[in-house]
């Protein structure tokens, strides 16, 4: 059975400040993570005649995937990290203290919190649908390089998560979660690369 591998990004100069959104370029950290991941793929998908490599139109997933070779690259802006509207580019911090009540509405209901100009988790789980019919059409392995929000989406898709835990879901950087769909249900590997 084919694989999907799914991964966040390298470390981003926002990870590294603790800022939301934006369109930033990896840290020191992040492409180290870039180079390890693209031998990590060579030598989990060498025997396969093909596969394919996903990532969302922000720069940060594209430069995590730069040192991948060998098979063809798509941008999903379906892909793209949860629209943190007029939060974009703020840390939880500066929302807590300048924006109390969003803050607080959203650590209340944090799956049908919608950022003023921006997007719920029940957004992003909408405009993830494509993306999720086209990977269940797929018959080669792909890798999905992507953001916390849509990760935490697609993953509990594939386990059959409840919604309600689906903002909660621990998505680590610098790990591959590798699912397989068998007879028996699906399976999962992880692999921690930093
Ligand atoms: O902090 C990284 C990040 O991808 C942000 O860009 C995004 O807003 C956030 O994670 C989503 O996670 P949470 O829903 O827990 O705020």
């Amino acid at each position: 059975p084919r694989p999907i591998l799914l991964t966040r990004h390298g470390e981003s100069m926002f990870n590294l400040n603790g800022r939301i959104g934006g369109d930033p370029e990896l840290s020191a950290t992040g492409d180290i993570y870039a180079t390890k991941l693209a031998s990590f793929v060579h030598k989990r998908l060498k025997s396969q005649h093909s596969a394919s490599i996903w990532t969302s139109t922000l720069r940060r997933t594209i430069l995590t995937a730069t040192h991948i070779t060998g098979f063809p690259k798509v941008q999903w802006r379906a892909l793209d990290e949860i629209d943190a509207g007029i939060c974009d580019g703020m840390t939880y911090e500066e929302i807590k203290e300048t924006m109390p009540d969003e803050y607080q509405s959203r650590k209340l209901d944090k799956l049908r919190y919608r950022y003023p100009r921006g997007e719920s988790y029940l957004d992003v789980i909408q405009r993830l649908e494509p993306v999720i019919v086209e990977l269940e059409r797929q018959r080669s392995p792909v890798v999905v390089v992507a953001h916390q929000a849509i990760l935490r989406s697609l993953y509990a898709y594939f386990t059959d998560k409840p919604l309600d835990e689906i903002p909660h879901i621990e998505m680590p950087l610098h790990t591959i979660i590798e699912i397989q769909m068998g007879v028996a249900g699906v399976q999962e590997k992880r692999y921690k690369l930093l």
